[in-house]
């Protein structure tokens, strides 16, 4: 497939994923959401990639959703309108649900949908100086199928405020209600953002996985209700051939395969 609005870069185990409409801040249209969804899903299964690394081309990762498009919604049946909105949901599921880590490398603004890419994947990491915020209200509609990711990221006594006021705020905000793990000088970007995805070769690769899985299964659920599942998790891990492996290189002072 032939991109218009999406880069892809190849370099080593690591896919870089550039959102690429700089002229109007990376706003995503339905093209644009159509290449991302099949670039990550695709990235599932390629088995040399371990880490994905999603940022944005221009001056800022990405203003949500674009505004001209979502206008013209107007001259679309409710069927047509429902299937676009299905279209923005299943992308940010697809983030969500990657099974390969997925590090936001975001920089001047993450607005609306940009807001719920970075909540949708799993290290964001900002610059100081981006702006963050969940401006639908201010625009007549909410934030919708981003709400979960976020939600589950920041809690609800944050997003009432965020959400109602639609107010923007700076990266040390974001990294206090949790939305991004850490803020890091804009020239100290890069380096921040290749120092997690070090910290990510070290992981097996099925591990890592493995470990998303487990969030998402565990996470808001009762003990009683998760023990069953987690107690097979670690049975059939420990046995496993990466489980085995990264054990025995423990033992014998050595790095196990998977680590570059
Ligand atoms: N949809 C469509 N176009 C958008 C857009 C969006 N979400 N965000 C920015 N653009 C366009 C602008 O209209 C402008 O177009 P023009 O060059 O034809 O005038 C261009 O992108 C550059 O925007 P500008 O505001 O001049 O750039 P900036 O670097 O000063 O500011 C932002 C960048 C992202 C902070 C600012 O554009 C902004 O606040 N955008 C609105 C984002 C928003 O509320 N998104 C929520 C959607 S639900």
């Amino acid at each position: 497939m032939r991109l218009e609005r999406v880069e892809l870069e190849f370099e080593g185990p690591v896919a870089r994923v550039w959102l690429n409409r700089p002229d109007v801040r990376n706003a995503f249209d339905g093209l644009m959401v159509t290449e991302l969804r099949k670039v990550l899903f695709d990235l599932r299964t390629v088995d040399s990639v371990r880490v994905i690394v999603l940022g944005g081309r221009g001056p800022a990762f990405c203003a949500g959703a674009d505004l001209e498009w979502m206008r013209a919604m107007t001259g679309f049946t409710r069927e047509e309108n429902l299937r676009e909105a299905q279209a923005l949901a299943d992308l940010f599921f697809t983030v969500f649900e990657s099974p390969k880590p997925i590090v936001a490398r975001v920089h001047g603004a993450a607005l609306g949908g940009g807001c719920g890419l970075v909540a949708a994947s799993d290290i964001p990491v900002a610059a100081l100086g981006t702006h963050f915020g969940f401006t639908e209200v201010r625009l007549g509609i909410v934030p919708a199928v981003i709400s979960p990711y976020v939600i589950s990221k920041i809690g609800e006594s944050a997003a009432r405020e965020l959400f109602l006021t639609g107010e923007r705020f700076e990266a040390v905000r974001a990294v206090e209600v949790g939305l991004i793990r850490s803020a890091v000088p804009e020239e100290d970007l890069d380096g921040a953002v290749d120092r997690r995805v070090g910290e990510l070769l070290q992981a097996g690769p099925r591990a890592v996985s493995e470990a998303k899985a487990l969030i998402r299964e565990v996470a808001w659920r009762r003990v009683e209700d998760v023990q069953r599942y987690t107690v097979e998790r670690i049975a059939e891990l420990r046995t496993s051939a990466e489980g085995q492996e990264g054990m025995r290189a423990f033992l014998e002072k050595r790095k196990p395969y998977w680590v570059p």
